[in-house]
């Protein structure tokens, strides 16, 4: 079976097929989904959605391009969803300064507090990070190594940086763009890390692999994922599907 680690299905690119796509996971081998809170209204519909079906998790938190949207009252209420049984993790967290929506100073003193919050929480986090891979770095290493561990959500950054994310003890989350023909850092990182600390996800309705990039993404592609990793490490596609279904329940703390 595999685990799709990052998905989000709240997104209105699922408004007109979300229930008849989700039936038809379980059939197709996708075992487990954690679908990730970007903002407060996709965290409101993650919580509904791990309510509606058994297979769905749910992680809680707010995007950097969407932290303008926080105060002490919605941190309360994060903290106060971290309590429910089925969601597993603080996330997605961190810093973009490729659209740089808020400032990067605001992005930083909201990440932090966010890291905290899993902390206080005992949940691991969901990193996302982009065009800032220093400072998402620099923070976590500061702020967050040592205690509840997570993932790297579609690592983009280099072999070194992966290496010390592993020293760390963070996991690498791998999505679609390990499939692409020009992705030589990324195909490269994938080679690197060990298995037992890879997870795959989608990012859907982002970031579909070839064959079909550029169309919407579902975890009905991850088999694409897990045969170029597979191909990459020269295991068969059945072991890196067994061993990043094993690797998510172990970090998301999931059971049976
Ligand atoms: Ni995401």
């Amino acid at each position: 079976m595999i685990f799709d680690s990052h998905a989000h299905y709240d997104d209105e690119a699922f408004d007109t097929d979300r229930q008849e796509l989700l039936s038809s996971m379980e059939g197709a081998g996708i075992g487990k989904i954690v679908n990730v809170g970007a903002s407060v209204e996709g965290v409101k519909a993650t919580v509904k959605l791990t309510e509606q079906y058994p297979f769905l998790y749910g992680a809680v938190g707010i995007h950097p391009d969407h932290v303008g949207e926080l105060d002490e009252d919605k941190m309360n209420w994060l903290l106060h969803l971290t309590g429910e049984k089925k969601i597993v993790a603080v996330g997605e967290i961190g810093l973009d300064y490729h659209w740089d929506v808020e400032p990067r100073e605001v992005q930083k003193e909201w990440f932090v507090r966010q890291l905290s919050l899993a902390k206080e929480a005992k949940l691991p986090v969901i990193i996302h990070s982009r065009d800032a891979a220093k400072d998402t770095f620099d923070i976590i290493r500061e702020h967050h190594a040592g205690t509840t561990g997570g993932v790297i959500h579609c690592y983009s950054g280099s072999r070194e940086m992966a290496r010390d994310y592993l020293d760390l003890g963070y996991y690498i989350g791998i999505g679609g763009v390990v499939t692409f023909k020009n992705a030589r850092v990324m195909k490269e990182v994938a080679s690197y890390v060990p298995l037992e600390r890879i997870l795959v996800e989608t990012d859907c309705p982002y970031l579909a692999p070839a064959p079909n990039r550029g169309k919407r993404n579902s975890s009905l592609n991850l088999p694409y994922i897990i045969e170029a990793i597979a191909s990459l490490k020269g295991l068969s596609p059945e072991e890196v599907e067994q061993k990043t279904y094993e690797n998510a329940m172990r970090m998301y703390g999931i059971h049976g």
